[in-house]
Order: structure tokens, then sequence, then C-alpha cells
């Protein structure tokens, strides 16, 4: 499985906002539902092969995960005022135990943030997305269960940024222009599909 994580440092964690605007009442979730239908929807279906992480750092309190498992989720739709109908719903749930918990549809929530997201990972090769990381055309790339690290409309908060770079994530550049990060993602997924397509032994990405 393909795991992509997206930091939302502004991202609120409050099921508290306007579907008719959520740019301006959630702190940019916009910004990571459209990553999200980047990892995980293509062409009428979805991604059995990924899983997404929505890290919500904003609203004043403790943040939250959101886990979208795309090997069992359902009604899955492109457009965002469903998709944040969805988050909304989880947001409003209680996560009871001190990982991911209350899963509907292939959606589960956890109380916190990068810690709780990295105890899930367990071991796993990491990149973090970059633009000025190593070319993604040429770096070996891990096909089995590789994770993404990836920035929201501001980058990266620079403690995180340097906690992942501890942690040993390789710094990957999709091309030289920095872009929006839902597209950056686009272009990882697709650079994954062309390699397990090559890959000898691997299955199809779907
Ligand atoms: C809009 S960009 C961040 C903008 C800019 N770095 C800033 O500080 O305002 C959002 C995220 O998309 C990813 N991204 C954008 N362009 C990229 C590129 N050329 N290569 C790799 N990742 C990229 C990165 O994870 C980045 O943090």
């Amino acid at each position: 499985v393909r795991r992509f994580v997206l930091l939302g440092q502004k991202a609120s964690t409050s099921p508290d906002f306007a579907l008719d605007d959520i740019p301006g009442t959630t702190g940019r979730l916009d910004v990571l539902l459209r990553c999200m239908r980047s990892a995980l929807l293509v062409s009428h279906g979805l991604r059995r092969d990924t899983l997404v992480y929505l890290v919500l750092y904003g609203g004043g309190g403790e943040p939250r995960t959101i886990r979208i498992d795309g090997r069992v989720a359902s009604y899955l739709r492109p457009d965002e005022r469903t998709m944040a109908g969805r988050i909304r719903a989880m947001l409003g749930t209680k996560a009871e135990g001190d990982g991911f918990d209350a899963e509907r549809q292939g959606m589960a929530v956890a109380d916190g943030g990068l810690d709780v997201v990295l105890r899930d990972l367990g071991v796993s090769t990491a990149y973090v997305l970059e633009e000025d990381g190593e070319d993604v055309r040429g770096a070996p790339l891990e096909l089995e269960s590789p994770v993404f690290f990836v920035g929201d409309h501001l980058g990266f908060d620079p403690a995180i940024r340097e906690r992942l770079r501890g942690m040993g994530a390789r710094p990957l550049s999709v091309g030289p222009r920095s872009l929006h990060a839902d597209d950056a993602i686009a272009l990882v997924q697709n650079e994954l599909d062309r390699a397990a397509r090559t890959s000898p032994g691997s299955a199809p990405a779907r």
C-alpha cells in the first residue's frame, strides 16, 4: 500500500464549519480535500492500494487526524462538498482509544498529529515531497509500502520538517516548479503507477 500523509498547519479540528464556505471556515481544509481526491480517486474508481492521513493542526486545541483507507473505503465522491461532509461527520466523532478509532466506511479518526500517524505507519520507507528534493525520476522508489509526507499551501512547519528529515525521510521533488500539493500527489501516483507497471513481480496499480 501507498500512504500519503497530508499535514494541514491551519486545518481545523472543529466540525463546526460551513459547507458553503469550506476554504473560509476550515483553515483551508479544501487544500487537503483536493489532496485526498488526487491520492485516492481515479476516473470512475478508487485506488485500493492507497491510504491517506489528514493531519489537522488548526482550531486551537490538540491536533486530530483522519485516516482514509482506500482498501475498504466506500461512497467516496470527488467533489469537495461531499468529502467535507464526510470529514465533518468524523470530526464530530470521539476516538475512544489512543489510536485510530470509530471506523466508518473506511474512515477513522484519532486524537493527535504526527505521533499517532508514525505509530500507525510502523517501519516504512519515507519520502518528504519538497520542491528542492531529489528528482522522483531516477530516485530509487520503494513500491511495496512507501509513505509520502506532503505540505499544505504553507509548505511544512519547520519543526515538522526537521523531525521528518531526522527520521531519515528522503526529500523527493516532482519537478522544478512549486505546484499545488494535490498536483504533486497526482504526479507521484503517476510515477508509482509507471514504476509498478515495469517492475517485475509487482501487481499492477489499480
Ligand atoms: C503549495 S506547495 C508549498 C508552497 C511553498 N513551499 C510554501 O512554502 O509556501 C504544497 C506542497 O506541495 C508539495 N510540492 C509542491 N511542489 C512540489 C514539487 N515540485 N516537488 C515536490 N513536492 C512539491 C510539497 O509537499 C509542498 O509543501
